[in-house]
């Protein structure tokens, strides 16, 4: 089928390529010119495992081209996909100017049968006012007899940045909202090779089923995090109850790490719109306000404990591994560590960075007085205390003797517990995480 696809984000351009994989002719259109240009020479413009080698598989089998030019590739589409950013507006509600724009430019160049799929994560009855926009818009161009022709579906993702390709490969369920069987049988033959069941809903219950998902996993997060916050404060250890209670098939042990909070692109924005979108229908989404309070207040608590420890920060000098919202990625978008990393800096420490991947972005947002270091043992030099922000892996197959060595004071605050099983309290460090009793010394 001929897909064009809106939106060359971390979930647009994931799309296109895994469509064009599957053997579609897709055209992927972004506002970004920049970004248009450097995908067009092969290069991706985030991190993501295997996305530049698909990137060249695609391009080289001619099954891909990238474009700011919508009416260029409009004529021969069957389905466009939709998969611009809906940010959360100042509110807390998901801005939808971008993809009623993008609606907009649909009609005002679509003269044929087509789908219109929203894949973007957003509020319930979104979809039928995008597809009232692209039939407003035809009839805007004079092609108002045609706006029947087009139809909406809303297939909502569930990718995990740093695992993308994977999850869309291989989904643990494709979700297909649409109100008449013709669409989903198209969208059904768009996924021909993509495993796993298939949900058919109405459009109202598609997207509803994604903020519920991620409010879910938010949900999860806050209740370890608060219970790690009882287990400090009694001598438990908040590891080894994740695990005694993640074995109850009805709980699992995933989402269940106790650490500084969730951040990202998705879960805090989608976590505040589904709670005004409640709001809005009248309905106070008591328990979600307590997810979003909890995960502020988690950041809060971390940060608290460092400066007990160390008293003043002003003039301090502090080493931070970790600035990407979660390991695996290089991105930046609401991450707790960023959040921190504007804590110390405020608090007047002379605060000295280290991330895999996430560095580039970092900077376009933090102060520039914040040093960046090449190396996460580096960023350690001189430091009277080392602060674990991101669950990078990697952090764990550092030498902790140079970093003993290396330090000024050999104080570790781990936000994530990345490092907890290492015994750093009996290698000459005093070792701080969350939820697993007292320091360490
Ligand atoms: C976005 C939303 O944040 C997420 O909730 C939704 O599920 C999927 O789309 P993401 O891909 O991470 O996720 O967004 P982002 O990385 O910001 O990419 C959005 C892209 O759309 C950007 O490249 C932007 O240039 C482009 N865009 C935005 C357009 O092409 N047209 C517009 O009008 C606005
Ligand atoms: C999430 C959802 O998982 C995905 O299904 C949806 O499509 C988009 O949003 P993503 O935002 O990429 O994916 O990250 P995820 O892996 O879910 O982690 C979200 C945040 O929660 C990160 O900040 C992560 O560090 C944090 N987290 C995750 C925890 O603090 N504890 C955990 O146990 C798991």
């Amino acid at each position: 089928m001929n897909l064009v696809v809106i939106g060359a984000g971390y979930v647009g351009l994931t799309s296109a390529l895994v469509y064009a994989k599957l053997g579609h002719r897709v055209a992927c259109v972004d506002i970004d010119s920049t970004r248009i240009a450097r995908l067009d020479l092969g290069q991706a413009p985030f991190y993501e495992p295997g996305l530049p080698e698909l990137l060249r598989e695609m391009q080289e089998a001619g099954r891909i081209v990238f474009t700011t030019e919508l009416n260029q590739v409009a004529s021969d589409a069957d389905l466009f996909l939709l998969a611009v950013g809906t940010p959360s507006d100042s509110a807390g509600r998901a801005d939808l100017s971008y993809l009623f724009s993008a609606a907009d430019g649909i009609g005002a160049v679509l003269d044929h049968e087509a789908i219109i799929i929203v894949k973007s994560t957003v509020p319930v009855g979104t979809n039928a006012k995008v597809l009232a926009r692209v039939r407003e818009a035809m009839k805007k161009a004079g092609r108002g007899d045609l706006a029947g022709l087009v139809r909406v579906a809303s297939v909502p993702e569930f990718l995990r940045e740093g695992r993308a390709i994977a999850d869309f490969l291989r989904p643990d369920r494709l979700v297909i909202g649409a109100d008449d069987d013709v669409v989903y049988a198209l969208v059904e033959r768009l996924h021909e090779g993509i495993p796993g069941p298939r949900v058919l809903l109405s459009l109202e219950s598609a997207e509803l089923a994604k903020y519920a998902a991620n409010a879910f996993l938010a949900t999860k997060i806050s209740f370890i995090n608060e219970i790690a916050q009882i287990a400090e404060r009694t001598g438990a250890d908040v590891r080894e109850v994740a695990k005694a209670i993640g074995l109850d098939p009805r709980i699992g042990p995933a989402f269940l790490q106790a650490g500084i909070g969730y951040g990202g692109s998705c879960f805090p924005k989608d976590v505040s719109a589904l709670h005004q979108l409640s709001g809005e229908n009248g309905y106070a989404f008591k328990l979600l306000s307590a997810v979003i309070e909890t995960n502020n207040h988690q950041r809060e608590l971390f940060f608290g404990k460092i400066e007990s420890a160390l008293g003043s920060l002003k003039g301090r000098r502090i080493a931070v591994w970790g600035l990407a919202f979660k390991g695996g990625t290089d991105d930046v978008r609401a991450s707790a560590a960023i959040d921190i990393v504007q804590r110390l800096y405020g608090r007047g420490a002379d605060v000295i960075v280290y991330d895999a991947l996430a560095m580039e972005n970092a900077k376009r947002v933090l102060p520039d007085a914040i040093e960046f270091a090449p190396s996460a043992v580096d960023a350690t030099i001189g430091a009277e205390a080392l602060i674990v922000l991101t669950d990078w892996v990697e952090f764990r197959d550092v030498s902790f003797e140079t970093v003993r060595t290396s330090m000024l004071e050999p104080k570790i605050f781990d936000g994530r517990n990345l490092l907890a099983d290492l015994d750093l309290g009996t290698r000459g460090f005093m070792y701080v995480g969350v939820g697993i009793g007292n320091p360490k010394s």
